[in-house]
């Protein structure tokens, strides 16, 4: 493990405990999850419904305590949550059976996609073919972004969509908080500057990323409300941003949708023949 992983391992085991503890996390766990309920069809992924609940599988990477599994749970039949920290880890698997989840149905492991070499646990069926891979507020954690989209777009079943959730670039205010923080080193525990490697991301940035990912359809939203973080040092504000994007169907998926069209068409054709010898 690279030694800014470690240091985001050590930090997060820290705070794993007290991680939802706050009014202002849970806020910003709320808002979180509003955002992409609200945004359920721009996602544009086929979800799980009361009617049809074709399998549809959730990869939720950087999980923490499973915020995102909560937000799109009720969308999906299947969450797998993968964390660098053991600690996060306990407390989403926590978390999940006491919410009566079975652990085929949501569970979480300890691992890192982006290590050079990807452990043999994180292989197998379990950890392929997602319908949906989403980073919450995990993205500006991650040393390599290029390498973080390259490895979890390997993860998507063909159609699959990529969804993350973090913050438009936030370095004027990163400025205040080195002030802050000088004034009162011993304020944060525990020190997370040592975690964040990116102060934030650009539209333009993330579609590069995405396009270079080999993703297509790539869109991206940003939320009205700011997050607002109430940390030891002090207040901290930023703007939150969800991007998407979709791994491209194999030319045989294509083929499936052309022809698909093709004998819907012929078959509204026949329909509409049908309809007009209805009405003679
Ligand atoms: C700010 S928390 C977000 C947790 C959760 N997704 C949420 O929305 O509340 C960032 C998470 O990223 C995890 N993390 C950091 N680097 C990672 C890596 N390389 N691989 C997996 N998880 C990582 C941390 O352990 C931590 O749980």
């Amino acid at each position: 493990m690279s030694a800014f992983s470690e240091a985001n391992r050590k930090a997060f085991n820290d705070l794993s405990e007290a991680y939802n503890s706050k009014p202002w996390q849970r806020k910003l766990s709320s808002q979180v999850s509003d955002a992409l309920q609200e945004r359920k069809d721009w996602i544009g992924v086929q979800w799980a419904t009361e009617d049809n609940k074709r399998e549809v599988k959730l990869l939720d990477y950087a999980c923490g305590t499973g915020a995102i599994t909560k937000a799109l749970g009720p969308y999906v039949t299947s969450m797998q949550g993968i964390d660098i920290s053991e600690k996060m880890v306990e407390e989403y698997n926590k978390a999940a059976l006491s919410s009566g989840l079975q652990p085929e149905q949501a569970s979480a492991v300890v691992g890192d996609l982006f290590a050079e070499k990807v452990p043999d646990s994180l292989e197998g069926p379990r950890f392929q073919n997602f319908d949906v891979a989403v980073v919450g507020l995990g993205f500006h954690h991650f040393e390599d972004p290029a390498l973080a989209v390259k490895r979890l777009v390997e993860r998507l079943k063909p159609t699959g969509v990529l969804l993350l959730v973090d913050f438009v670039p936030f370095g004027e205010e990163r400025k205040r908080e080195e002030e802050l923080r000088a004034q009162n080193p011993d304020a944060d525990f525990p020190d997370m500057s040592r975690t964040i490697k990116h102060n934030g991301f650009e539209r333009a940035d993330m579609e590069k990323l995405f396009t270079n990912g080999g993703l297509e359809d790539f869109s991206w939203a940003v939320l009205d409300e700011q997050a607002v973080m109430e940390l030891p040092k002090g207040t901290v504000h930023r703007t939150l941003f969800i991007a998407r994007g979709r791994r491209p169907a194999t030319v045989w998926g294509k083929l499936t949708t052309w022809f698909g069209g093709m004998q819907d068409q012929a078959s509204g054709q026949v329909g509409s023949v049908m309809r007009a010898d209805h009405g003679r």
